[in-house]
């Protein structure tokens, strides 16, 4: 019974723009940020701006998470950033950023709309740039294949230093990796206690295949517990009277 009442509570104060980082994110996980961004600049050195493309193997692992996180990093680093939506199966940016998910990329891949002037929305509070995936197509690989899309992204990079593009798993479609001839490197996320490794090595065996770089991987969600604890600390008494209540005291643990 208290188990399923816990759970209910983190997903309950877990709203998304909490994922995001702020003045609020704790110190590791701004520390975090600011070195993956490190990595990635030096990862990918050289002039002109760069396209990062995330993946990961499966859903759910933090790919959308990373690639807005990053972008903020990056902002907070006064460079020019956009992060595209490229997942038009299951979008999530706008959503987890509390923007208008349409029109956006597929609209204008289906060439209804003008890109700069009506799809790129700024988002004053993260000093980011996005451009959503707009209405779910019927079918999203050819149109990101397309020489639209290539377009798109060397018109982007134009304007912006990094543009980041969050993709879907690379075991569950191949939108990602056939991208590979326009994205200069790929980070590939790996979240802590649910990424497979027979899925990882799959989505390498996929990358290698197809020429992809790979700049690295980021290990999302270690510590998380530390993380939820302080949360809880803070704002929710429920939680620690449930740690006290089933800790044992040291006099109970000797009687064992
Ligand atoms: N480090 C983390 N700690 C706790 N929750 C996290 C962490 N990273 C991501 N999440 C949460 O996990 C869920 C999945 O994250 P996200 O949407 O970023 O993954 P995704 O790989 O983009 O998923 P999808 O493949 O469905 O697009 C979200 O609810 C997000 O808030
Ligand atoms: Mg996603």
């Amino acid at each position: 019974m208290k188990m399923r009442k816990r759970k209910k509570n983190v997903q309950q104060i877990f709203d998304p723009k909490k994922m995001l980082l702020s003045e609020d994110s704790s110190f590791p996980v701004r520390e975090a940020y600011k070195s993956l961004r490190t990595n990635v600049m030096f990862t990918l050195p050289g002039g002109g701006s760069k396209c990062i493309g995330v993946v990961s193997a499966n859903r759910g692992e933090g790919k959308s998470t990373v690639a807005i996180n990053l972008a903020i990093s990056i902002s907070q680093a006064n460079k020019k950033v956009i992060v595209v939506d490229c997942d038009m199966r299951l979008p999530t940016i706008a959503a987890k950023i509390g923007i208008n998910g349409k029109p956006g990329l597929s609209n204008y891949l289906a060439g209804n709309e003008d890109v700069q002037s009506s799809l790129i929305q700024h988002v004053e509070e993260y000093g980011i740039d996005v451009l959503a995936s707009g209405d779910i197509p019927p079918d999203p690989t050819p149109l990101l294949i397309s020489e639209q899309m290539n377009g798109l992204v060397k018109l982007l990079k134009d304007y912006y230093d990094y543009v980041i593009l969050d993709f879907p798993p690379v075991t569950v479609v191949t939108d990602a990796v056939i991208m590979s001839g326009t994205v200069d490197g790929y980070l590939v996320v790996v979240r802590h206690g649910l990424s497979e490794f027979q899925k990882l090595k799959e989505t390498f065996r996929q990358m290698d295949f197809s020429d992809a770089k790979v700049l690295g991987v980021v290990y999302n969600g270690k510590g998380n517990r530390s993380h939820y604890s302080k949360y809880y600390r803070k704002n929710n008494h429920y939680y620690y009277y449930y740690d006290e209540y089933y800790q044992k005291s040291p006099s109970e643990s000797k009687s064992d």
